[in-house]
This record gives structure tokens, C-alpha cells and sequence, in this order.
């Protein structure tokens, strides 16, 4: 949601700052822009589309400079033009901003800024603050050049209200950059000879591994290769540097098409990694060296509440079934937007978990806040080392999936379900759960890396019954049980990268209204894993059938179905039930991803969205 870099140091910025805008782009990608301080003048090159666009432009008309900043924008105050794009100028050309959040307050601060004689050549909000710096910057006039700058974005900010994470040049000075947050992540990246301001540390890591995480309330002055760090009154603050450890050739497509697809492929290890070290010696249990709450206050705990937006949430809903299921645990999932603004009445033996891909969708973080303000304990599950989210809650466990680059979520996802099911076992195991009982669970948890690896050898199979869904325009996915999770982010992720209205449902639910869809044009992909519910299951598909509806369905070995019944199938391997959610997965990640190659879709960008929402 709106990616920023910032440089400044002793090499050509235009390159540096590029290639850092490149890894940030999965945060939107409707336009670019990038703005240097050239022979005492700021110089904004802007373009619509995606960064590819910029880069063109910048190798068409270069830019020499060593201090810069650039934006990619996901859209939220105005249209996709280039006059909305960042970085906006000032209109006495002074101060130039990049910006990703929202400024709530706008429409008052422009009609002052108006009556200031300041002029507006977009419908962002984001021109506004720029031009606010600028009329406090000619405000300052008195104030020592050293720290003018500083001091206006400072006293501009104090008139904001909304969220923020900038960063800010100023013509009159060369050697100086100003970063803030409030809201939205900004990272600092601490080169040996430069420094960098981003969103991400995705930017940063090529450049260097020494990176300090700033704080909301928190401003960054930099002054050649130097900084201070302060909050909005002007109080210092110590900077923390810590070393990323993060290997830049995990983030490049490799031989891949797409980042999708090679996410899908790397989920063997991304689940191997979830699991490494956490289960226990004698092999019953599990063990998180970072929740930071012990085993017997978690015996204390009588309620979990889980919050999480998107295909977090999705993976929320497959925990509550496993944690209720193997610990016995009564279980609420909230979607983090509605969770933050409802006074949900919480008891004292609550534990509030909070699950995040990035760990910094703001949703998510206001939830945990909330959740912390009101005093109870708070963990989180997210792939971001370092995020926001993981820094604030009380304690949390790490996925370790690797940087996922595609907007659809795919192997983030599966390893939420691999730590969600490691966790159930623990809890479990420190409940009712038998020694042998736990014994199970962790052998049928080791083998999943194994049986995904034979599940993606099935892509090419998959691509072929893919093409003969390719026209569709409605789809129905139906689960039952731990399954209703994976139809619900089966159809999300359908819906999302191939533009095809997809609907999850419980597969018993689909008389009470579904039905009403099913004909020749609307096919219904069943997952059915659980032998359980299978003749249940297999009744809704003669109902499909009975009302010329195609049938796709994911099934295990041993679910087998009667003969002719299904138009298409997915086998996956037999496998311990908490192993299912995981497996059934692969198969609709790849199917989604065929469909929507087969479509001419993008399906690394899908058009509106942005992987991490850090805007409400
Ligand atoms: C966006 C992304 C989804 C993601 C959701 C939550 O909507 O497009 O893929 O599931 O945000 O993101 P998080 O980083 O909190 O898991």
C-alpha cells in the first residue's frame, strides 16, 4: 500500500533508489515516481503504471544527484494520473514528499494553505502536507539553516491528523533528508557511506543489513551520513540497529514466471522452516522460544481470540477448528477491521493472537493495540521480522516462510496453517492431549513438506483441467469442516487474480441459497478429504450434478467418489487430518493460478489490490 525510498549518500542515488522501488512494488503499482535535488532544484519524474514505467523514463532523461526519494502508489486520495503521483512539489518548489497513509484533516489544511496563497496541482492529500512543510519552512525563515528543515516538517506534522510514514527533500538543502511515522511503517537503512529511508526492508537489504524500525511518533533527521532520531516534541530517542538477516536472491523469480507460482513451488520449504526446531526432544509436543508467557499461565487461558484481515483471516479460521478441536480451547476469529472498532466484551483469561503476513496491515495493528490497551495478552503470528506488529505484541512466533512477493498469498499462508496446527499440539499437549496422541500429530505434521512436494509435481495436470474453466465467470467452492477455510481462500484466491466472482461456502450450506447459482455456467469445486462427512458430501455434489453444474473436486486417496461423478479431479495423498487444510491448499492455489494465466491476467498485480494494507 504506496512503497518509499529515500537515499542519500555518495553514489548516484536514481539507480539505487529504483532498484529499491522494484522490491517494494508488490505495495501498489498504479504509478511511480522519483524526485532528486539536482543543481540546487528539485527535479520530480513521474509515471502512470507500473515502475517499469519510471525506469524508462529516468534511462530517457537521467538524473544525477546522491540524495532522492521515490514513491510507488496505490491509490487512495484521487485518480491514477501522474499529477496524483508521488513525489509531490510544493508549489513554491521548495520542499518535495513522498508519502504513504492517509491525512484525515486535508480538506481543512488546504483551504488554509489556500488562503496562504499555495496552489494545488492534484487531489491528493499528500500535495497538501508537502505544501504545509513549505509554509512552516518559509515560517522558520529565522531559524538556523542546519535545522530549518527539520523543524517545519516537525511543526507540520503536529496539524496532522491521519497516518503517515514520509519521507521529505528540501531544495535549499543538499545534505539533508527528513523521515516520520506515524501509522505506516518507515525503516532506516544504515549503509556505511549512506543512508536510506524505505517501507520495507525489501528495499533495504541489497544496500545494507543495519536497519533501525522507527517508531509511530518518531522523526528521522538526516544530515550527510549522519541522523538523529527524535519524536514530533523534539525528544531524542536512541537508536536501536539491528542486523537483518535476509538473503537478496530469495526475493529474484529465478526460472519462474511468476512470484506466484514459485511460492506455491517453494511451500515444501517454507512449512519445513515453520516447524524447524519447535518440536520437542521426546517428539510428543511443541516448543516457541518467543511467546513470552509460560506454560502455566497459557493452562490458564479459557478463550483465544484471533484476528487477522484477508487470507490471514482465512488462516485464522483453520486454526479456531484445530485449536478447538486438539486443545479444546473455545476459539473466536474477528476480522481485525471490525474487532478494532467494536467493544467486544473480553474476560481476563482471554489471549488475543493476531495473524499477519507483513505485520504491518494497520487493521491487524490497531486490533492488537486495542487488545493491548484493554490489558490482555497478546501474540502474534506473522512472516515479518521486525514489523510493527511483531515488535509491539507481548510475544509471538515467526513463520519464516521467506519474502513472499506475489500479492496472492500462497505460501504465507500454508506455513500460518503449519504454525496454527504446531500450536494446537502445544496447547493440546499442556491440556488433555496423550503422550501418544501428540506422538501422532507430530510425525503426521513432519511429513507435509514431503507430501506438498508431491502435490506441486501436479501442476501441469492441474493447467490442463484449468483450461477448460478458463471462460467461466462464476465459480463455487464448497468444504466442510477444517475444509470451509480452504474453500473460503480457494474462491479469494480465484476471485482476486483471475477477476472470476467466486463464492466460498460450508458444502451443506449450499441449499440454503448457492444453489440458486448452479448451471452450465457456474462450475463447484468440492474439497472433500474428511471421511467423516464424505457420503454428506457427495450427496451436495449429486445435487450439483442434478442441476448440470461441472464438478471439480480435491480429494484424498481414500475419499474415492462414484464412479462419473466428477468432471475433474485432484488427488491428494492420505494424511494425518491435521496435515488436510495444508494439502488441500495446493491444489486451488495451483488451479487459481492456471486459470488466471490462461486469462492473460497479471497475477502477480492483480488490478486494485496491494499486499500490505497499511491504510484503513
Ligand atoms: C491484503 C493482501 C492479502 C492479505 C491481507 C492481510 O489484502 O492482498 O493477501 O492476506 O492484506 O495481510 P497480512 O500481511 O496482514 O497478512
Amino acid at each position: 500500500m504506496c512503497g518509499i525510498v529515500g537515499h542519500l549518500g555518495n553514489q548516484n542515488a536514481a539507480g539505487i533508489l529504483l532498484e529499491g522501488l522494484k522490491r517494494l512494488e508488490y505495495r501498489g503499482y498504479d504509478s511511480s515516481g522519483l524526485a532528486v535535488l539536482q543543481d540546487g532544484s528539485l527535479a520530480v519524474t513521474k509515471r502512470v503504471g507500473r515502475v517499469k514505467e519510471l525506469i524508462g523514463a529516468i534511462k530517457q532523461a537521467p538524473v544525477e544527484s546522491t540524495i532522492g526519494i521515490c514513491h510507488t502508489r496505490w491509490a487512495t486520495h484521487g485518480e491514477v494520473t501522474e499529477e496524483n503521483a508521488h513525489p509531490h512539489l510544493s508549489s513554491d518548489g521548495k520542499i518535495t514528499l513522498v508519502h504513504n497513509g492517509v491525512i484525515e484533516n486535508y480538506n481543512t489544511l488546504r483551504s488554509f494553505l489556500t488562503s496562504k496563497g499555495f496552489s494545488f496541482s492534484s487531489e491528493t492529500d499528500t500535495e497538501v502536507l508537502c505544501n504545509l512543510i513549505a509554509y512552516h519552512y518559509a515560517k522558520e525563515a529565522e531559524t538556523a539553516e542546519g535545522s530549518r528543515f527539520a523543524t517545519s516538517v516537525r511543526k507540520a506534522l503536529l496539524h496532522v491528523e491521519g497516518t503517515y510514514g514520509l519521507a521529505a527533500l528540501c531544495a535549499n538543502c543538499p545534505d539533508e533528508m527528513v523521515g516520520a511515522r506515524h501509522g505506516s511503517p518507515l525503516i532506516q537503512g544504515v549503509g556505511r557511506e549512506e543512508i536510506l529511508l524505505a517501507s520495507d526492508v525489501a528495499a533495504l537489504v541489497s544496500r545494507t543489513p543495519d536497519v533501525v524500525y522507527m517508531n509511530d511518533g518518531e522523526l528521522v533527521h538526516i544530515v550527510g551520513n549522519q541522523f538523529s532520531l527524535t519524536t514530533l516534541d523534539s525528544e531524542d530517542i536512541k537508536p536501536v540497529i539491528n542486523t537483518v538477516d535476509w538473503d537478496v536472491s530469495e526475493g529474484e523469480l529465478g526460472d519462474f514466471e511468476h512470484y506466484m507460482l514459485k511460492e506455491i513451488f517453494e511451500q515444501p520449504t517454507a512449512l519445513e522452516n515453520a516447524m524447524r526446531g519447535r518440536f520437542s526432544q521426546d517428539g510428543s509436543t511443541a516448543k516457541f522460544g518467543g511467546l513470552n508467557i509460560t506454560p502455566q499461565d497459557l493452562r490458564q487461558i479459557d478463550r483465544i481470540l484471533l484476528c487477522a484481515c484477508g487470507t490471514a483471516w482465512h488462516a485464522c479460521l483453520t486454526m479456531e477448528f484445530l485449536i478447538e478441536k486438539y486443545a479444546r480451547i473455545p476459539v473466536e476469529v474477528e476480522y481485525a477491521s471490525e474487532f478494532r472498532y467494536r467493544n467486544a466484551p473480553l474476560d481476563k483469561n482471554t489471549l488475543v493472537m493476531v495473524v499477519s503476513q507483513s505485520g504491518e496491515t494497520i487493521d491487524t495493528l490497531a486490533a492488537l493495540r486495542e487488545s493491548k490497551r484493554k490489558g490482555y495478552t497478546t501474540l502474534a503470528i506473522t512472516n515479518g521480522v521486525g514489523s510493527t506488529i511483531a515488535r509491539e505484541s507481548d510475544g509471538g512466533i515467526y513463520q519464516h516462510a521467506g519474502p513472499e512477493v506475489g500479492v496472492a498469498s500462497t505460501k504465507a499462508f500454508t506455513s500460518q496453517l503449519m504454525i496454527g496446527s504446531i500450536l494446537a499440539l502445544y496447547l493440546g499437549r499442556l491440556r488433555d492431549m496423550s503422550f501418544n496422541d501428540g506422538v501422532e500429530m507430530v510425525e503426521g505434521l513432519k511429513q507435509i513438506p514431503s507430501l506438498v512436494e508431491k502435490i506441486v509435481q501436479l501442476s501441469e495436470d492441474i493447467h490442463r483441467i484449468a483450461k477448460k474453466y478458463v471462460h467461466k465467470q462464476d465459480f463455487l467452492f464448497l468444504g466442510r469442516q477444517s475444509m470451509f477455510p480452504i474453500a473460503l481462500e480457494g474462491a479469494l484466491k480465484l476471485k482476486e487474480i483471475s477477476y472470476i466472482h467466486a463464492e466460498g461456502y460450508p458444502a451443506a450450506e449450499m441449499k440454503h441459497g448457492p444453489i440458486a447459482l448452479i448451471s452450465e455456467d457456474c462450475p463447484s469445486l468440492f474439497i472433500a478429504t474428511e471421511p467423516d462427512t464424505l457420503s454428506k458430501v457427495v450427496s451436495n455434489m449429486q445435487e450439483v450434478k442434478a442441476r448440470k453444474g461441472q464438478l471439480i473436486v480435491v480429494r484424498s486417496e481414500s475419499c474415492t467418489m462414484p464412479e462419473g461423478l466428477a468432471d475433474d479431479e485432484m488427488v491428494i495423498p492420505d494424511c494425518h487430518p491435521v496435515a488436510a487444510p495444508i494439502l488441500a491448499s495446493i491444489p486451488v492455489q495451483l488451479l487459481s493460478y492456471h486459470i488466471a494465466v490462461e486469462r492473460g491476467c497479471d497475477v502477480d498485480k492483480p488490478r486494485n489490490l496491494a499486499k500490505s494494507e497499511t491504510v484503513e
